[in-house]
Protein backbone atom coordinates (compact mmCIF):
# COMPACT_ATOMS: atom_id res chain seq x y z
CA UNK A 1 0.00 0.00 0.00
CA UNK A 2 2.46 2.33 0.99
CA UNK A 3 4.66 1.51 -2.19
CA UNK A 4 1.40 2.42 -4.38
CA UNK A 5 0.92 5.43 -2.36
CA UNK A 6 4.38 6.50 -3.44
CA UNK A 7 4.10 5.37 -7.17
CA UNK A 8 0.78 7.87 -6.78
CA UNK A 9 1.82 10.68 -5.41
CA UNK A 10 5.15 10.76 -7.31
CA UNK A 11 2.94 10.64 -10.53
CA UNK A 12 0.60 13.47 -9.25
CA UNK A 13 4.07 15.73 -8.49
CA UNK A 14 5.64 14.60 -12.46
CA UNK A 15 2.14 15.77 -13.59
CA UNK A 16 2.12 18.73 -11.79
CA UNK A 17 5.69 19.59 -12.48
CA UNK A 18 4.72 19.04 -16.34
CA UNK A 19 1.64 21.21 -16.40
CA UNK A 20 1.94 25.07 -15.71
CA UNK A 21 0.06 26.80 -13.12
CA UNK A 22 -2.93 27.96 -14.81
CA UNK A 23 -3.67 24.30 -16.00
CA UNK A 24 -3.24 22.38 -12.93
CA UNK A 25 -5.57 24.97 -11.16
CA UNK A 26 -7.84 24.50 -13.57
CA UNK A 27 -7.49 20.39 -13.53
CA UNK A 28 -7.40 20.48 -9.69
CA UNK A 29 -10.32 22.14 -10.03
CA UNK A 30 -12.45 19.66 -11.53
CA UNK A 31 -11.12 17.12 -9.71
CA UNK A 32 -11.55 18.11 -6.43
CA UNK A 33 -15.26 19.46 -7.40
CA UNK A 34 -16.09 15.86 -8.67
CA UNK A 35 -14.33 14.54 -5.87
CA UNK A 36 -15.59 16.61 -3.15
CA UNK A 37 -19.50 16.16 -4.37
CA UNK A 38 -18.87 12.67 -4.22
CA UNK A 39 -17.00 12.51 -1.04
CA UNK A 40 -19.45 14.55 0.72
CA UNK A 41 -21.76 12.14 -0.73
CA UNK A 42 -21.04 9.72 0.84
CA UNK A 43 -19.57 10.86 4.11
CA UNK A 44 -23.44 11.73 4.53
CA UNK A 45 -21.90 15.30 5.68
CA UNK A 46 -24.02 16.91 2.30
CA UNK A 47 -26.36 18.18 4.60
CA UNK A 48 -24.19 20.93 6.15
CA UNK A 49 -23.08 21.52 2.62
CA UNK A 50 -24.83 22.13 -0.15
CA UNK A 51 -23.23 21.35 -3.47
CA UNK A 52 -22.75 24.78 -4.24
CA UNK A 53 -20.09 25.62 -0.91
CA UNK A 54 -18.81 22.14 -2.04
CA UNK A 55 -17.93 22.82 -5.18
CA UNK A 56 -16.64 26.80 -4.05
CA UNK A 57 -14.54 25.32 -1.01
CA UNK A 58 -12.99 22.46 -3.63
CA UNK A 59 -11.95 25.30 -6.14
CA UNK A 60 -10.45 27.05 -2.89
CA UNK A 61 -8.55 23.54 -2.30
CA UNK A 62 -7.68 23.18 -5.67
CA UNK A 63 -6.52 27.20 -6.00
CA UNK A 64 -4.46 26.74 -2.89
CA UNK A 65 -2.83 23.61 -4.34
CA UNK A 66 -2.19 24.74 -7.78
CA UNK A 67 0.19 28.17 -6.37
CA UNK A 68 2.40 25.14 -5.14
CA UNK A 69 2.95 23.95 -8.16
CA UNK A 70 5.76 24.91 -10.26
CA UNK A 71 5.45 27.84 -12.50
CA UNK A 72 7.58 27.89 -15.67
CA UNK A 73 10.51 30.36 -14.10
CA UNK A 74 11.20 27.05 -11.81
CA UNK A 75 12.58 25.49 -14.67
CA UNK A 76 14.98 27.98 -15.81
CA UNK A 77 15.58 31.52 -16.78
CA UNK A 78 15.37 30.74 -20.30
CA UNK A 79 11.92 28.46 -20.14
CA UNK A 80 10.36 31.65 -18.02
CA UNK A 81 11.40 33.93 -21.39
CA UNK A 82 10.31 31.60 -23.63
CA UNK A 83 7.02 30.67 -21.95
CA UNK A 84 4.10 31.58 -24.01
CA UNK A 85 6.39 32.78 -26.97
CA UNK A 86 7.71 29.26 -28.03
CA UNK A 87 6.85 25.25 -28.13
CA UNK A 88 10.67 25.08 -27.17
CA UNK A 89 9.77 26.16 -23.77
CA UNK A 90 5.98 25.04 -23.07
CA UNK A 91 5.73 21.91 -25.17
CA UNK A 92 9.38 20.32 -26.15
CA UNK A 93 11.09 22.18 -22.57
CA UNK A 94 14.37 21.82 -24.49
CA UNK A 95 14.90 25.19 -23.06
CA UNK A 96 15.68 23.33 -19.75
CA UNK A 97 18.70 21.46 -21.53
CA UNK A 98 20.05 23.98 -23.93
CA UNK A 99 19.94 26.86 -20.48
CA UNK A 100 22.34 24.25 -18.79
CA UNK A 101 24.75 24.12 -21.73
CA UNK A 102 24.49 27.81 -22.88
CA UNK A 103 24.40 29.92 -19.68
CA UNK A 104 27.81 30.23 -19.44
CA UNK A 105 27.58 32.44 -23.01
CA UNK A 106 24.45 34.71 -21.55
CA UNK A 107 26.45 37.73 -21.12
CA UNK A 108 28.77 37.42 -23.82
CA UNK A 109 28.13 38.92 -27.26
CA UNK A 110 27.39 35.98 -29.24
CA UNK A 111 26.01 35.51 -32.75
CA UNK A 112 23.12 33.04 -33.20
CA UNK A 113 21.07 31.63 -36.28
CA UNK A 114 17.87 30.07 -36.06
CA UNK A 115 16.74 28.67 -39.18
CA UNK A 116 12.65 28.56 -39.08
CA UNK A 117 11.17 31.64 -37.27
CA UNK A 118 7.68 30.83 -37.38
CA UNK A 119 5.66 33.53 -35.31
CA UNK A 120 8.96 34.77 -34.27
CA UNK A 121 8.70 34.19 -30.08
CA UNK A 122 12.16 31.89 -30.12
CA UNK A 123 14.22 34.96 -31.84
CA UNK A 124 12.70 37.08 -29.36
CA UNK A 125 13.44 34.43 -26.68
CA UNK A 126 17.18 34.25 -27.88
CA UNK A 127 17.51 38.03 -27.80
CA UNK A 128 16.34 38.99 -24.46
CA UNK A 129 18.23 35.80 -22.73
CA UNK A 130 21.26 36.55 -24.21
CA UNK A 131 21.46 40.50 -23.34
CA UNK A 132 24.60 41.20 -25.73
CA UNK A 133 23.51 38.92 -28.54
CA UNK A 134 23.25 39.60 -32.15
CA UNK A 135 19.83 36.98 -33.22
CA UNK A 136 19.40 35.57 -37.20
CA UNK A 137 16.39 34.00 -38.25
CA UNK A 138 16.01 32.49 -41.70
CA UNK A 139 12.73 31.38 -43.27
CA UNK A 140 11.14 30.12 -46.93
CA UNK A 141 8.78 32.38 -46.04
CA UNK A 142 9.18 36.53 -46.21
CA UNK A 143 8.33 38.39 -42.49
CA UNK A 144 5.00 39.66 -44.68
CA UNK A 145 3.93 35.93 -45.27
CA UNK A 146 4.60 35.18 -41.85
CA UNK A 147 2.56 38.10 -40.17
CA UNK A 148 -0.35 36.92 -42.92
CA UNK A 149 0.19 33.59 -41.26
CA UNK A 150 0.47 34.82 -37.77
CA UNK A 151 -2.99 36.90 -38.31
CA UNK A 152 -4.91 34.48 -39.99
CA UNK A 153 -3.73 31.62 -37.11
CA UNK A 154 -4.73 34.08 -34.06
CA UNK A 155 -1.50 33.23 -32.56
CA UNK A 156 0.40 35.98 -30.94
CA UNK A 157 2.74 37.76 -33.31
CA UNK A 158 6.00 38.16 -32.02
CA UNK A 159 7.59 39.04 -34.94
CA UNK A 160 9.51 41.92 -36.14
CA UNK A 161 8.13 44.27 -38.48
CA UNK A 162 11.35 44.36 -40.72
CA UNK A 163 14.19 42.06 -41.43
CA UNK A 164 16.97 44.26 -39.75
CA UNK A 165 15.50 45.39 -36.00
CA UNK A 166 18.02 45.99 -33.62
CA UNK A 167 19.77 42.97 -32.67
CA UNK A 168 16.93 41.06 -34.67
CA UNK A 169 17.95 40.33 -38.60
CA UNK A 170 15.93 38.02 -41.04
CA UNK A 171 16.06 36.26 -44.05
CA UNK A 172 14.43 34.34 -46.50
CA UNK A 173 16.02 31.44 -47.58
CA UNK A 174 15.34 27.56 -47.94
CA UNK A 175 17.55 25.79 -45.96
CA UNK A 176 17.41 22.68 -48.09
CA UNK A 177 18.96 24.62 -50.71
CA UNK A 178 22.81 25.45 -50.24
CA UNK A 179 22.78 28.48 -53.02
CA UNK A 180 20.24 30.40 -51.04
CA UNK A 181 22.05 29.64 -47.76
CA UNK A 182 25.05 30.55 -49.24
CA UNK A 183 23.55 34.11 -50.09
CA UNK A 184 22.28 34.39 -46.53
CA UNK A 185 25.76 33.78 -44.81
CA UNK A 186 27.13 36.42 -47.32
CA UNK A 187 24.66 39.50 -46.09
CA UNK A 188 25.35 38.02 -42.48
CA UNK A 189 29.11 37.12 -41.87
CA UNK A 190 28.35 33.56 -40.49
CA UNK A 191 30.41 33.03 -37.67
CA UNK A 192 27.98 31.48 -35.31
CA UNK A 193 28.55 30.69 -31.86
CA UNK A 194 25.11 28.74 -31.96
CA UNK A 195 23.31 27.45 -34.99
CA UNK A 196 19.62 26.01 -34.27
CA UNK A 197 17.38 24.18 -36.96
CA UNK A 198 13.70 24.30 -35.80
CA UNK A 199 12.70 24.19 -39.49
CA UNK A 200 10.94 22.07 -41.83
CA UNK A 201 12.57 19.48 -40.29
CA UNK A 202 12.09 16.89 -43.24
CA UNK A 203 15.14 14.18 -43.70
CA UNK A 204 16.51 16.42 -46.55
CA UNK A 205 16.05 19.81 -44.52
CA UNK A 206 17.78 18.59 -41.65
CA UNK A 207 20.68 17.31 -42.95
CA UNK A 208 21.15 19.64 -46.09
CA UNK A 209 21.86 22.43 -43.35
CA UNK A 210 23.75 20.62 -40.83
CA UNK A 211 26.23 19.50 -43.27
CA UNK A 212 26.05 23.18 -44.68
CA UNK A 213 26.01 25.12 -41.46
CA UNK A 214 29.14 23.41 -39.55
CA UNK A 215 31.84 25.36 -40.97
CA UNK A 216 30.14 28.23 -40.23
CA UNK A 217 30.01 27.39 -36.99
CA UNK A 218 32.62 28.31 -34.21
CA UNK A 219 35.10 26.26 -33.26
CA UNK A 220 33.56 25.33 -29.72
CA UNK A 221 29.87 26.22 -31.27
CA UNK A 222 26.95 24.39 -31.32
CA UNK A 223 24.51 22.87 -33.92
CA UNK A 224 21.41 21.57 -32.49
CA UNK A 225 18.85 19.87 -34.58
CA UNK A 226 15.66 19.92 -32.96
CA UNK A 227 12.61 17.98 -33.51
CA UNK A 228 14.69 14.41 -34.55
CA UNK A 229 11.33 12.59 -33.69
CA UNK A 230 10.34 13.61 -36.84
CA UNK A 231 12.38 10.70 -38.20
CA UNK A 232 10.23 8.47 -36.53
CA UNK A 233 7.47 6.96 -39.25
CA UNK A 234 5.26 5.25 -35.82
CA UNK A 235 4.82 8.89 -34.82
CA UNK A 236 4.64 10.88 -37.26
CA UNK A 237 4.60 11.20 -41.42
CA UNK A 238 5.29 13.83 -44.24
CA UNK A 239 9.12 14.36 -43.07
CA UNK A 240 10.41 11.81 -46.30
CA UNK A 241 11.53 9.07 -44.02
CA UNK A 242 11.92 6.17 -46.27
CA UNK A 243 10.91 2.63 -45.45
CA UNK A 244 13.54 1.27 -44.23
CA UNK A 245 14.89 4.17 -42.68
CA UNK A 246 17.85 4.63 -43.82
CA UNK A 247 17.87 7.85 -44.60
CA UNK A 248 16.39 9.49 -41.51
CA UNK A 249 18.29 12.01 -39.74
CA UNK A 250 18.41 10.01 -36.14
CA UNK A 251 19.97 6.92 -38.33
CA UNK A 252 22.62 9.55 -39.36
CA UNK A 253 23.21 10.55 -35.35
CA UNK A 254 22.91 6.66 -34.28
CA UNK A 255 25.49 5.85 -36.71
CA UNK A 256 27.73 8.76 -35.62
CA UNK A 257 27.42 7.63 -31.72
CA UNK A 258 28.19 4.14 -33.01
CA UNK A 259 31.61 4.81 -35.46
CA UNK A 260 32.35 8.53 -34.72
CA UNK A 261 31.63 9.28 -38.56
CA UNK A 262 28.51 11.19 -40.57
CA UNK A 263 26.90 9.16 -43.49
CA UNK A 264 24.49 11.06 -45.10
CA UNK A 265 23.05 10.73 -48.78
CA UNK A 266 21.93 14.25 -48.88
CA UNK A 267 25.54 15.22 -48.54
CA UNK A 268 28.55 16.26 -50.32
CA UNK A 269 31.86 14.51 -50.46
CA UNK A 270 33.82 17.71 -48.52
CA UNK A 271 30.75 18.06 -46.12
CA UNK A 272 31.05 14.59 -44.72
CA UNK A 273 34.91 15.10 -44.54
CA UNK A 274 34.44 18.51 -42.88
CA UNK A 275 32.00 17.13 -40.70
CA UNK A 276 34.33 13.97 -39.78
CA UNK A 277 36.93 16.51 -38.96
CA UNK A 278 35.06 18.84 -37.00
CA UNK A 279 32.68 17.17 -34.75
CA UNK A 280 33.29 17.03 -30.90
CA UNK A 281 30.70 15.38 -29.70
CA UNK A 282 27.12 14.57 -30.55
CA UNK A 283 24.34 14.32 -28.02
CA UNK A 284 21.01 13.15 -28.40
CA UNK A 285 18.09 14.42 -25.72
CA UNK A 286 14.83 12.65 -25.58
CA UNK A 287 12.46 14.03 -23.29
CA UNK A 288 8.45 13.30 -22.36
CA UNK A 289 7.04 16.88 -23.66
CA UNK A 290 3.67 17.91 -22.11
CA UNK A 291 1.59 16.50 -25.21
CA UNK A 292 2.84 12.87 -23.34
CA UNK A 293 5.07 11.92 -26.39
CA UNK A 294 8.54 12.31 -27.13
CA UNK A 295 10.54 14.99 -28.27
CA UNK A 296 14.17 14.60 -29.89
CA UNK A 297 16.81 17.19 -29.97
CA UNK A 298 20.78 16.07 -31.17
CA UNK A 299 23.51 18.83 -29.88
CA UNK A 300 26.61 18.76 -31.72
CA UNK A 301 29.57 21.05 -30.89
CA UNK A 302 32.50 21.88 -33.08
CA UNK A 303 35.93 21.08 -32.14
CA UNK A 304 38.32 23.42 -30.55
CA UNK A 305 41.75 24.35 -32.22
CA UNK A 306 43.09 22.48 -29.34
CA UNK A 307 40.88 19.41 -29.76
CA UNK A 308 42.86 15.96 -30.34
CA UNK A 309 42.43 14.76 -34.17
CA UNK A 310 40.00 11.93 -34.12
CA UNK A 311 39.14 10.08 -37.55
CA UNK A 312 36.34 7.99 -36.48
CA UNK A 313 35.82 4.16 -34.24
CA UNK A 314 36.55 1.95 -37.31
CA UNK A 315 40.12 3.39 -38.10
CA UNK A 316 40.94 2.78 -34.23
CA UNK A 317 40.17 -0.42 -34.48
C1 LIG B 1 8.03 25.39 -36.05
S1 LIG B 1 8.11 26.88 -36.97
C2 LIG B 1 9.44 27.72 -36.16
C3 LIG B 1 9.09 28.14 -34.78
C4 LIG B 1 10.09 29.05 -34.11
N1 LIG B 1 11.45 28.57 -34.26
C5 LIG B 1 9.76 29.16 -32.64
O1 LIG B 1 10.22 28.33 -31.84
O2 LIG B 1 9.05 30.09 -32.30
C6 LIG B 1 8.85 26.29 -38.43
C7 LIG B 1 9.23 27.36 -39.42
O3 LIG B 1 10.07 26.76 -40.39
C8 LIG B 1 9.81 27.34 -41.64
N2 LIG B 1 10.25 26.47 -42.72
C9 LIG B 1 9.62 25.39 -43.25
N3 LIG B 1 10.33 24.88 -44.26
C10 LIG B 1 11.44 25.64 -44.38
C11 LIG B 1 12.56 25.62 -45.25
N4 LIG B 1 12.67 24.70 -46.22
N5 LIG B 1 13.51 26.56 -45.10
C12 LIG B 1 13.42 27.50 -44.13
N6 LIG B 1 12.36 27.57 -43.28
C13 LIG B 1 11.40 26.65 -43.39
C14 LIG B 1 8.30 27.57 -41.62
O4 LIG B 1 7.94 28.56 -42.56
C15 LIG B 1 8.07 27.96 -40.18
O5 LIG B 1 8.07 29.36 -40.04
Amino acid sequence: MAGANERLSRSISLCLVRKNRIDTSILLAAVLAIVGVAGWRILHVHSMFNRTRTIAVSALLALCAGCCVRPPQEFGELTRIGHGKTDKADNHRYTVIYEHLFAPLRCSPIRLCEIGIGGGGSLRMWSEYFRKSTVFGIDIYSLDQLHAWMRNSGFPDFLPDKPDTGRIKTFVADQANREQLKRFIDASGGDFDIVLDDGGHTMEQQQTSFGFFFKYVKPGGYYVIEDVHTSLPELYRGYGVQDNEANTTLTMINFFIRHGRIQSQYLRRDEIEYLNSHIEYANLFSRRNQLASISLTCIFQKKTQNSPKFTGLDSAR
